[in-house]
This record gives C-alpha cells, structure tokens and sequence, in this order.
C-alpha cells in the first residue's frame, strides 16, 4: 500500500494521568489512526484524526456477529528520551494470522508499523516513565458493513488507540492467584483460540466472574476435550518451573501464540535453562506440587509482562507456590524483560525498535 498518511492534529490536549493514577486501559491519548477497507479500494484512507467517538448504523456487522480482531504491544520511553516500540512486527504477524481465522483481509504489516510509529510519536508526550508503567497500543480491525446475514463482511475499518496503562493487575508485580477452571472451556482445536478475536474473551467472562467472587485473578484454562491439559491464563500465556526445569504447553492451535512467550523462551535458551513446550496436564503440575518440585509458576503477556503465581486453586485445594512469593526466576525474567523494552538492558535480540 503507497498511500501517505493524512495527520489532522488535535487542537485541544487533554489532561494527561498522575503515574501513580494509573490504570490498565482506562485513559486514552489525543489521536488515534484510521483506515478502512473496501473490495473496490483495498484497505485506503489511512488518518491519523483527534481521539474521539465515532458513528456506526446500528446494522452495523461489528454489532451482531463478532467478526473482530485485535493486538496490543506497548511502546517505552528511555532515560534518554528515546520511544521504543517491543517487536511490533511480531504483533503485526499475528494479526494476520488473526485476520486470515477471521476472513478479514491481511493488512500491509510494514505499512501499518509505520503508521503505529507516527501516531506513537505525535502522543509520546503521554508515554508514561514510572517503573511498571508504558503506553498500550491497541490495534484492532471491526467489520463496517450494514447486513445481519453471517457472511465476512465487504467493508472494515482498522484503529489504532493508544492508553497510558500501569500494570494490568491489581497485585502490581506481586503475586496473582489463580482458579484451575473445570467447568467452562476457552477454545478447541479446529476454534478460534489461536486468533486474537474478541469471541474468545466474551466467552471468558463468566468463568472470570466465578473465579474473582472467590477471590482469585483469573482462570486457568484447561483443553476444551478432556479438562486435563493445560492450555493458558486468557490474557497470558503460563511457564511453570518443575524440578529445575521451565515447562509452557505447546502451541496446538487453541492457545494464544504470544509474544511474551515466545520471548521467554528465547531468553530461558540464551542464559542455558533447561526449557519446554509440551503437553502438561494439570494433573502433572499436582504431582509435582505434592513432591515439593514445583518451584514457581509465571504468566506472560503484553499487558500482564511477567506475572508471578502464588496460588492456584485446584480441585477444592489451594495450592501455594514458594510460599505466594516473587521467584528468582520469574524476577530475573520480568527485570530482564523490562530492561531491554526501556533500554536499561542489553537488547542481544534486537527486538526494540527505536520510533
Ligand atoms: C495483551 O496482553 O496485550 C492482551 O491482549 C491481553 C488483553 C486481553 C488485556
């Protein structure tokens, strides 16, 4: 796509958070991109315009069927003032993994970093610096036609927000506990579960809502077939550390390729400790836990970075990890992570791009 981008810049600017005010994706900066997609011009118009509503027919697909997509990274500010961008092209893959799932038509990867670029660069002035703080960039793709028959849609419109965020849980970094969920399912193989699409996360919220009047974050989501295996967390991948060994289930089609994870994984390779992705039952984990060899438990994510575990509640059981307390491994993993995507760490990988 060689269409230049049109900026309209805001003429106001809004009131911009204290840091320590922060929430997760509660407060949004003062422009947004947009372009739409039509058979007739391909994805056309790119804009950068004011942060503000916008106005849709009630008939609109993105109302009735769920045809959507989305991403999220997250952009830093140095010491040196410097904008970094953490593997946007890993994101930008993925949401053509996404769209492909979806039937909405692939966008042009480099195109669209380009434009996240501009945009983050016009409100870097709302990158927040405080430790455990960033700017959250949501990219996402709803379907625009008028129709209520369940077809794709001709026509789709692609945003890009931006939100000042603090950490997405409200443990902070301290650990977050989580119920094994063994009545609802997330995904199947032959589902949606791989794609980043909003139906996954609606049929999330129950289970979610169950599990935090007990008091726990979130659920862990078990295979859709048996409720044995583990898959992941819904808005994070899960490593745990047995015996001195990292083990994530393998991706098979139902779990979230996530770029944490695959992170992670790179990382735990580079420093020479012993790694897996494989199939894990819950039951192994329990096993594990009752022989006193399950040493930490971690999720990743974009928006939850590094989020130790210090419980799951399992089968009527609480099972308490190092005693519901940081471990060594989830905190050089979370320190080392950090430091590269703020630039205080050596970047080996050359995953941060500079904006
Ligand atoms: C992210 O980590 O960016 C996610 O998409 C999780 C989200 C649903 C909050």
């Amino acid at each position: 796509m060689t269409n230049k981008i049109s900026i309209t810049l805001s003429t106001t600017r809004k009131e911009k958070p204290q840091a320590d005010q922060l929430e997760f994706g509660r407060v949004f900066t003062d422009h947004m991109f947009i372009m739409d997609y039509s058979v007739e011009k391909g994805w056309h118009d790119p804009r950068i315009v004011p942060y503000q509503p916008i106005s849709l027919s009630p008939s609109t697909m993105v109302f009735h069927y769920g045809q959507t997509v989305f991403e999220g990274l997250k952009a830093y500010r140095t010491k040196e003032n410097k904008v970094l961008l953490f593997r946007p092209d890993q994101n930008m893959q993925r949401l053509n993994l996404s769209n492909d799932r979806l039937c909405i038509p692939r966008i042009d990867e480099e195109f669209v970093i380009d434009a996240l670029k501009q945009l983050v660069d016009i409100d870097k002035e709302w990158i927040p610096t405080a430790e455990g703080t960033s700017l959250y960039i949501r990219p996402f793709i709803i379907p625009t036609e008028y129709y209520l028959g369940v077809a794709p849609s001709k026509y789709y419109r692609f945003m890009i927000i931006l939100s000042p965020v603090g950490s997405y849980y409200k443990e902070g970094i301290h650990p977050v506990k989580i119920f094994v969920e063994n009545k609802y399912v997330r995904a199947v193989d032959g589902g949606t579960g791989k794609a980043k699409t909003g139906g996954n996360y609606a049929s999330s919220l129950k289970a979610q809502e169950e599990a935090e009047k007990r008091g726990y974050s979130q659920v862990l989501w078990l295979d859709g077939v048996e409720k044995m295996y583990i898959e992941e967390v819904g808005s994070m991948n899960i490593f745990f550390k047995i015996n001195g060994e990292v083990i994530t289930p393998a991706l098979n089609g139902s779990i979230l390729e996530g770029v944490t994870r695959k992170s992670i994984i790179q990382l735990l390779k580079h420093w020479g400790v012993p790694v897996s992705e494989r199939r894990l039952s819950m039951e192994e984990v329990y096993q594990a836990y009752k022989e006193g060899l399950l040493e930490e438990s971690f999720g990743t994510g974009t928006a939850a970075v590094i989020s130790p575990i210090g419980e799951f509640f399992y089968n009527d059981e609480k099972l308490v990890i190092n005693n519901g307390e940081t471990g060594e491994i989830s905190k050089k993993l979370y320190d080392t992570l950090t430091g590269i995507q703020t630039g205080t760490h050596d970047d080996v990988f050359n995953w941060v791009v500079e904006v």
